[in-house]
């Protein structure tokens, strides 16, 4: 059995005005009709899956249990972070957590902000990546990369051929969100794959890799999760020791460093709806490349997306090309295509008005 791990604690600043900080990307419907967070834990159900072990904040747990019970997903624990600290001290937490009543059990550590629309061939590769994790690898997904991304890790493969089926290939070395010069050569060499920010590991193997690489969470953590305060059905971390984590991601803290990683390649479609150009492409856009949704009305447009997220206002888009418009009863967005990536400015600059 796996136990899916679903972090669900960014904020996602680029999707303004649709996602907030009271109400992140993962919570609404971007793509479709459920939420991604509706839709990653759905992916990650069934047959050969536990329940799912949620890691929040406090001003989204609500949010997760309603979320969850309208699609019938019964959570094993919801973790409650008292504050931010990002991904490594999340994970540790659910590894410690898990690691009360089985060590050898496999996570599967999951955003809960992606769209991989092929939940069934994503289900193969997680189950490709099984046996490499009950060895005692740390076992990563890899996607083709389009771009010279910045954003995202790398993974360098120690071989130039991809399996056709999906399998586990050895790593030589993890790279986390390159500078711009750095990521054109690793794009260059076609020797690197995308880290889809998914890991597969057994709660044994991490621990071991936490006390190689970070052990100064180790203490901190494991005092938050014994001291940590049931809820009404959620547990509360202790938020004196929670403070004395890093605020680390589990790339850096973690992936770069570790040497007993594997990759299972996974082409079958991912994104991490990073920006509404990415909404935009995941929405499947019309022979013009226009996007509309309900309320939204395009005449003569081209390559633009345009969204109302309110029944009781229209948007009417003539002549437009290359624009984003997302209106909102209390904001509305209008910004060039090629700038998706500044809309996390909008969200600074109206923070320091405010
Ligand atoms: N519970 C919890 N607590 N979740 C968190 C926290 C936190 O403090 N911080 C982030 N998350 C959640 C986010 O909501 C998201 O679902 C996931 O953890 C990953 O965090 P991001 O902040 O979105 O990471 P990233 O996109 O910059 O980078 C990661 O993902 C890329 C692929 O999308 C890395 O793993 C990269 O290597 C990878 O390429
Ligand atoms: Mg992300």
């Amino acid at each position: 059995m796996i136990t899916p791990i679903l972090l669900c604690g960014g904020s996602g600043t680029r999707l303004w005005p649709l996602s907030r900080k009271s109400y992140p990307k993962q919570f609404v419907p971007l793509v479709g009709d459920t939420t991604l967070f509706q839709a990653s834990s759905q992916r990650l159900s069934g047959e050969g899956y536990s329940a799912p072990l949620v890691l929040t904040n406090s001003d989204f747990r609500f949010i997760v249990t309603e979320q969850l019970a309208s699609i019938g997903i019964d959570p094993g624990a919801i973790l409650i972070e008292p504050t931010g600290r990002n991904t490594a001290p999340a994970v540790l937490a659910a590894a410690l957590w898990l690691n009360k009543s089985d060590p050898e059990a496999l996570m599967l550590v999951a955003p809960s902000d992606h769209v991989v629309p092929d939940a069934e061939a994503f289900r193969q590769a997680v189950e490709a990546g099984v046996p490499a994790a009950q060895n005692g690898q740390m076992v990563t997904f890899g996607i083709t990369p389009s771009h010279a991304e910045t954003g995202y890790g790398y993974l360098e493969l120690d071989t130039a051929e991809l399996p056709d089926q999906p399998t586990p290939l050895g790593l030589k070395r993890f790279v986390e969100k390159p500078d711009a010069e750095t990521a054109e050569k690793m794009f260059a060499s076609g020797q690197y794959l995308w880290n889809a920010g998914i890991f597969l590991f057994s709660v044994k193997t991490i621990l071991a890799a936490f006390q190689a690489h970070a052990p100064d969470l180790i203490a901190p953590v494991q005092t938050a999760v014994d001291a940590g305060q049931p809820d009404l059905g959620f547990l509360r971390l202790d938020p004196a020791a929670w403070d004395q984590a890093a605020d680390i991601s589990i790339d850096y803290a973690v992936m770069e460093r570790a040497e007993n990683l594997s990759v299972v390649p996974f082409g079958a479609g991912w994104s991490d709806l990073g920006g509404w150009d990415a909404v935009w492409r995941e929405s499947g856009p019309d022979a013009r490349g226009v996007v509309t949704s309900d309320n939204a009305t395009a005449i003569d447009c081209d390559n633009s997306l345009l969204r109302s997220e309110d029944a009781g206002l229209e948007v009417v888009g003539i002549g437009l090309k290359d624009i984003i418009t997302v209106a909102m009863p209390d904001a509305v967005l209008v910004a060039d295509a090629n700038r998706a990536q500044d809309v996390k400015k909008a969200v600074a600059a109206l923070k320091e008005k405010s």
